[in-house]
């Protein structure tokens, strides 16, 4: 059975990640991998609900932290570990970094605090009950707040996070920063300023150089020449 592989995708609203995980998605797929493809906040009934509330209800910094980490312990325990233990390769849209990134960095929040919650949620439910779990890879979209923010302007109507100021963006672009200068064996760092077939070469390529994809796989169509 193939070891599980957890990666997650991580950037500052209108960095462009979603279309990126589809392709990654159908590129393991394709190589004969079991994906379950997930998101927070959210990914449970549960988490879904509580999702809701983060992106549209008011709420002070302490308590979006703890509706995220809430949302988060329901949905390792319910989804990621389970399909680890399967041995498939989760692809999160999100996760703790994005904590740290929002709530932390965005929003003043202590991050010790932050860092003791994270403990408290993501041990005690993998086989080894010490193991605090986080993800193998975290594909980091970095791009700078102003592009991001003129991205976001073509898009949808704006949730909480995506109606702030890009002041607030350019805090939580340097919480991803910090975070990813603290692992940086962890973090593959992408530069999506560029065109999404740009981003596309860059993300596969950082599942090439880490020996989890190999050359023949295709992240656009999905299907090996
Ligand atoms: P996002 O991936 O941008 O969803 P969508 O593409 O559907 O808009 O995530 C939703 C928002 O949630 C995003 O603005 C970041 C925020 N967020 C937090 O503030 N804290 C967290 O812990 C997580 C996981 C996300």
């Amino acid at each position: 059975m193939s070891k599980g592989l957890f990666i997650s995708f991580e950037g500052i609203d209108g960095a462009g990640k979603s279309t990126h995980i589809d392709a990654l998605a159908r590129a393991f797929r394709d190589a004969g991998r079991v994906v379950t493809l997930t998101r927070e906040p959210g990914g449970t009934p549960l988490a879904e609900k509580l999702r809701e509330m983060l992106l549209h209800d008011g709420m002070d910094p302490l308590t979006e932290a703890l509706l995220a980490f809430a949302g988060r312990r329901d949905h390792l325990r319910c989804v990621i570990e389970p399909a680890l233990a399967r041995g498939e390769v989760v692809l999160c849209d999100r996760f703790t970094d994005a904590t740290f990134a929002y709530q932390g960095a965005g929003r003043g929040f202590d991050p010790q605090v932050l860092s003791y919650l994270e403990k408290l949620v993501q041990t005690g439910l993998a086989d080894d009950k010490a193991l605090l779990r986080n993800p193998d890879v975290t594909i980091w979209f970095d791009v700078p707040p102003e592009v991001a923010a003129q991205r976001l302007a073509a898009a949808r109507a704006p949730d909480r996070f995506e109606a702030q100021p890009q002041a607030f963006f350019e805090r939580v672009a340097g919480g991803y920063a910090a975070r990813a200068a603290g692992d940086p064996a962890r973090f593959a760092r992408i530069d999506s300023s560029g065109d999404r077939g740009d981003v596309a070469m860059q993300v596969m390529e950082a599942m090439r150089s880490r020996g989890l994809l190999c050359e023949s796989a295709c992240p656009s169509g999905g299907r090996r020449p």
